[in-house]
């Protein structure tokens, strides 16, 4: 069955829903995006989405293409049209369409497309009773990965290169230590029970599920420290896990081929998803 998409004003027929080859999003990746996911037919941590979209915006000099109002609006639409219950909305802001050019055009309108994903089952997904694999990459990105840009190649890659290597997902390494994932945030667990991920800066993107996480973590006393780490230190931890919108917690059970721990997920990973699931649903508007 064919989708509703949003595009530009419009609701439409994927088949029918249009970009210019000269919008700014093909031609230079000069776009933004956000992922929020969706359960019950419902919107998970939609604010705050909403304002990490703003903080790219502002950031790339790039102007809103609507009130918040107006995306949530377009966001129920979509979920409606769709009959979406489980699954994910994908929202694209690129600066709009101009003739090619490497200096911003001063008038463009912004292009804002959006639709959504269906992906039954997404809260109970086998991989999060099983866990993921991960191998290690070097991080080849540029230096601003706390704007969510759609520059997605070399993540893309390194997803490839784990497939190829028989894992899931790969872990980035920059001098020494983890950044993140390819499209989430890295954690260790220590033997203590401590929860380990790096501290926000420019080098990683500031995950809404990381601050919701890190949020329930430390109400239920859960002990942290934002820190980097090697992946020698995550081979030896006894738990790791990755964040992000559509995989929610997701534990990690072997990392260059070294398995943690008996192999299995976690308490602390299963415990952490359990309570961010449930506060989730709990909030989702
Ligand atoms: N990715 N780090 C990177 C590089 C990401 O691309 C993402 C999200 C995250 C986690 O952020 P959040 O918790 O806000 O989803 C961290 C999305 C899901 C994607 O590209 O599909």
């Amino acid at each position: 069955m064919s989708r509703t998409v949003y595009v530009n004003g419009e609701f439409l027929p994927e088949e029918a829903a249009k970009v210019s080859v000269f919008d700014r999003g093909f031609l230079f990746a000069d776009a933004v995006y956000e992922v929020t996911s969706v359960l019950d037919g419902k919107l998970l941590d939609f604010e705050a989405h909403t304002q990490r979209l703003d903080r790219s915006l502002r950031e790339l000099d790039m102007s809103p293409p609507c009130s918040k109002d107006q995306l949530l609006a377009i966001h129920r639409r979509l979920i409606e049209a769709n009959q979406l219950s489980d699954g994910v909305i994908y929202l694209q802001v690129s600066r709009g369409v101009a003739d090619r050019d490497f200096v911003f055009p001063v008038d463009a309108t912004p292009t804002l497309v959006v639709f959504t994903q269906s992906k039954p089952g997404l809260a109970n997904s086998p991989q999060s009773k099983a866990g993921i694999k991960v191998v290690s990459i070097p991080d080849l990105r540029w230096g601003r990965r706390d704007i969510k840009t759609v520059q997605l190649l070399y993540p893309s890659m390194g997803k490839m290169m784990a497939k190829a290597a028989g894992a899931d997902d790969a872990w980035m390494v920059e001098q020494g230590v983890v950044t993140e994932g390819t499209a989430n945030n890295a954690y260790i667990v220590t033997d203590g029970g401590k929860i380990v991920t790096r501290q926000l800066g420019t080098e990683i993107l500031h995950g809404i599920t990381r601050a919701a996480v890190l949020r329930l973590a430390a109400e239920v006393r859960m002990e942290i420290e934002q820190r980097p780490f090697s992946i020698d230190e995550a081979q030896a931890a006894a738990e790791a896990f990755i964040t992000s919108a559509s995989t929610f917690v997701m534990p990690v059970i072997e990392i260059d081929g070294v398995t943690l721990g008996n192999g299995r997920p976690g308490p602390v990973s299963r415990r952490l998803r359990e309570i961010y699931l449930e506060e989730s649903r709990r909030t989702a508007i």
